[in-house]
Order: structure tokens, then C-alpha cells, then sequence
């Protein structure tokens, strides 16, 4: 059966987007056997968890009604076979309509099972994350917006591995942007 590759498109910037690019050639290298579900955050119109949708989500999970509508973002991303996040490198990590994202797949009883004693179960069946991401600068050590998404995983949704593709300093030389942006992708993807 072709693997299910679930991707978390986070490049705002959509067409002009550098990290768009970088998705577009990791695709076609690694993913062209799959079955690709594409998820344009810009156009999903997700907000943010506020008391009401906290509300709603609690009396939901609480009635183990994890099949509600409600849910359908977190059950997609429980059952793919592998997570593809691209994201710029915004604010020291990266965009906030990502954040707001996970705060949709992250449910107790979906993604993740919690015991009385306050341990975590991760329930996402994804052999791996990857992350894929530009920065106009170069980040000392690790960068923060791929910490997260491998801490995410290993930590709460049972992903361990998380894998990086990302372009550093993009922005150093706004006249040589798309040429080095072509070369990193040419050794990245080599
Ligand atoms: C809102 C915003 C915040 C940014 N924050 C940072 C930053 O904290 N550090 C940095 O090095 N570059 C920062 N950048 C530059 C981007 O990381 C860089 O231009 C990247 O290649 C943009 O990716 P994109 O073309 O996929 O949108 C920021 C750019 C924007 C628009």
C-alpha cells in the first residue's frame, strides 16, 4: 500500500515562498511513490483555542466522542504514515498559524493518551516528521522552530524521529537569495 505522507503547508508567502520551494523538491525526491494529503493552513481559516472551542473540546473528549467533527484534523494527523511541517523561519521559530495548527491535532484520547499519574502516550502512527524551512539568518545551534516540532513529537504525539532540511541565511545577500536558495536545494537534495 503507498504510504500516506500528511503535509503542513505553512509557506504564507505561498508561490514567493522559499520554503515552498524547498517542500516542492523534497516532494518529488522523497514522496513521489505516496499518497500526498496537503494542508494549506493559510486557506483554512483555523483560529486560535479560545475558552468556547476549549469548552467544546473538553465536553467532547470527555464523552469520548473522538469521531465528531471537531476531531477531524487530529484523527488525519493520528493516522498518516509520515508528517511533512514547512514553515519559514518567522520570529525566532515560526509562523503562529502553525502553533494554532497543532493546537487542533493535539487531543487526549486521539493523538495522545494521558494516565492519572500525569504520564504521556503518543498515538500518531507517523514513522517519522519531517521539517522543512528557510531563515533569513543563521541560527545559532539548533533552530527553534524544528526543536519544537521534534520535541512535539517525541514528547506528547509518539513520533521519535524528526528529520531536517533547512536553508539558513537566505536573506545575508537579498541579490544572490534565489541562487544560493537553488544550490542548498541542489546539495540537499542531491
Ligand atoms: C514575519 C517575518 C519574521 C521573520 N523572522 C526572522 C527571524 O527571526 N530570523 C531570521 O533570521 N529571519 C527571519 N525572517 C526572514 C525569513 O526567515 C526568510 O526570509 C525566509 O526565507 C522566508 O521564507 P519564505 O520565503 O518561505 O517565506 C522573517 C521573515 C518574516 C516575513
Amino acid at each position: 500500500m503507498e504510504k500516506k505522507v500528511l503535509v503542513i503547508d505553512c509557506c504564507i508567502r505561498k508561490e514567493k515562498s522559499a520554503t515552498a520551494k524547498l517542500l516542492a523538491s523534497y516532494l518529488e525526491k522523497h514522496c513521489a511513490q505516496c499518497t500526498i494529503e496537503k494542508l494549506k493552513l493559510y486557506e483554512m481559516d483555523l483560529r486560535p483555542m479560545l475558552l468556547e472551542d476549549l469548552e467544546k473540546r473538553d465536553s467532547l473528549l470527555l464523552a469520548s466522542r473522538y469521531d465528531d467533527p471537531y476531531f477531524t484534523l487530529a484523527r488525519q494527523f493520528r493516522d498518516a504514515d509520515m508528517v511533512v511541517f514547512a514553515a519559514p523561519f518567522w520570529d525566532m521559530s515560526f509562523p503562529s498559524l502553525l502553533k494554532v495548527y497543532v493546537e487542533h491535532i493535539c487531543a487526549s484520547g486521539i493523538t495522545f493518551s494521558s494516565s492519572a499519574e500525569g504520564g504521556l502516550q503518543g498515538l500518531c502512527r507517523a514513522e517519522k516528521f519531517v521539517y522543512i524551512s528557510t531563515c533569513g539568518g543563521y541560527q545559532k545551534g539548533e533552530n527553534e522552530g524544528a526543536r519544537y516540532i521534534r520535541a512535539l513529537g517525541k514528547n506528547l504525539l509518539g513520533v521519535k524521529e524528526t528529520e531536517e532540511f533547512i536553508i539558513d541565511g537566505l536573506d545575508v545577500d537579498p541579490t544572490q537569495r534565489e541562487s544560493r536558495l537553488q544550490a542548498e536545494i541542489r546539495r540537499l537534495m542531491a
